[in-house]
């Protein structure tokens, strides 16, 4: 049976119905996903069988090379590709995985990483009873399309800065906007857990990165502009005095979420959200601690244009 892709009552989204996770996606099932993608920029796979952890990353692949997530979050895992996005705690009195529970602002996935995510695919294998968290997706070609013109010139023309330095350690003295983003702490905790973990199990794991990237990106495979900053990781403009680039960051986050361009997501167990990494923003609502939510999380990766390929001048 072929896929189905039912658009949803909302700015962008669509159900998929027919994908089975236990074979190899075929030719035509992909070109539906691609196409799909490209015009809701949210797919929302429901009703299939669940994904052992391999069927999943076998998915993602078909899509582009895969961010091993879990060693940039510093976990301990078999299936490097997967990161768990989880409140668990192990045996070891260790996060097993993000292992954070408040709300998360909004953001593009790996932005503070030099190869970002592309696509993400984001699961749902548990959900609180209470109050179950949602995530919302902002339309980013949306955000772009509706800039004034003059603004989009001159943005074009922009880097700007991406770190979650303030949700990982000590660095709320390198924000440069509003304090450390909702989420620092437990994040800043988990992260340093897992640091001290990993020393002592002598496991290796890349420092986290931060990185430069144009404020417009064309996206490679829709080859449409997209407004790439977000309030939860892009800290700054280059080559801009800090009072102008927090205001500047202030005015496009605020636009680049405004409701008429958002879908919230209320999770089933078994979703599997399939969305435009580089298309959309997304955040999280926070969750009562003492319930258990996992998530398993893959994105493909794409490095955008370094800024001497763009011919900027240096900052
Ligand atoms: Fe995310």
């Amino acid at each position: 049976m072929a896929m189905e892709v039912k658009p949803l009552e909302a700015p962008l989204g669509a159900l998929v119905f027919g994908w089975n996770p236990k074979t190899e996606l075929s030719d035509v099932d992909e070109k539906t996903v691609r196409q799909g993608l490209a015009a809701h920029q949210v797919l929302v796979f429901r009703g299939h069988a669940t994904p052992a952890d391999q069927e999943l990353v076998r998915f993602a692949y078909r899509f582009g090379n895969l961010i091993k997530g879990s060693e940039w979050f510093g976990d301990i895992d078999p299936v490097a590709e997967i990161l768990r996005v989880n409140n668990l705690v192990g045996a070891d009195g260790v996060a097993e995985g993000t292992g954070a529970s408040a709300s998360l602002e909004w953001h593009a996935d790996y932005s503070y990483v030099p190869t970002v995510g592309k696509e993400s695919f984001l699961e749902a294998v548990e959900i609180p009873a209470k109050n179950p968290p949602q995530t919302c997706f902002a339309n980013q070609y949306a955000a772009f399309e509706s800039l004034p013109k003059a603004m989009a010139e001159r943005l074009r023309t922009l880097y700007a800065h991406h770190s979650i330095t303030g949700y990982a350690k000590d660095g709320e003295q390198e924000l440069q906007i509003t304090g450390a983003p909702q989420g620092a702490d437990d994040f800043r905790e988990s992260f340093q857990a897992k640091k001290e973990r990993n020393a002592r199990l002598g496991v290796e794991r890349p420092p986290i990165p931060q990185a430069v990237h144009p404020v417009i990106v064309r996206h490679p495979d829709t080859g449409r502009e997209i407004l790439y900053v977000s309030k939860g990781i892009t800290r700054s403009i280059l080559g801009m005095p800090r009072d102008e680039s927090n205001a500047l960051l202030k005015e496009l986050t605020a636009h680049s979420t405004r409701p008429e361009n958002v879908y919230a997501h209320d999770w089933q167990v078994g979703d599997m959200v399939m969305f435009d990494t580089l298309g959309t923003l997304h955040r999280r609502d926070a969750w009562d601690p003492s319930e258990r939510r996992v998530m398993r999380q893959l994105s493909t990766l794409w490095t955008p244009p370094a800024r001497e390929e763009n011919g900027a001048a240096a900052a």
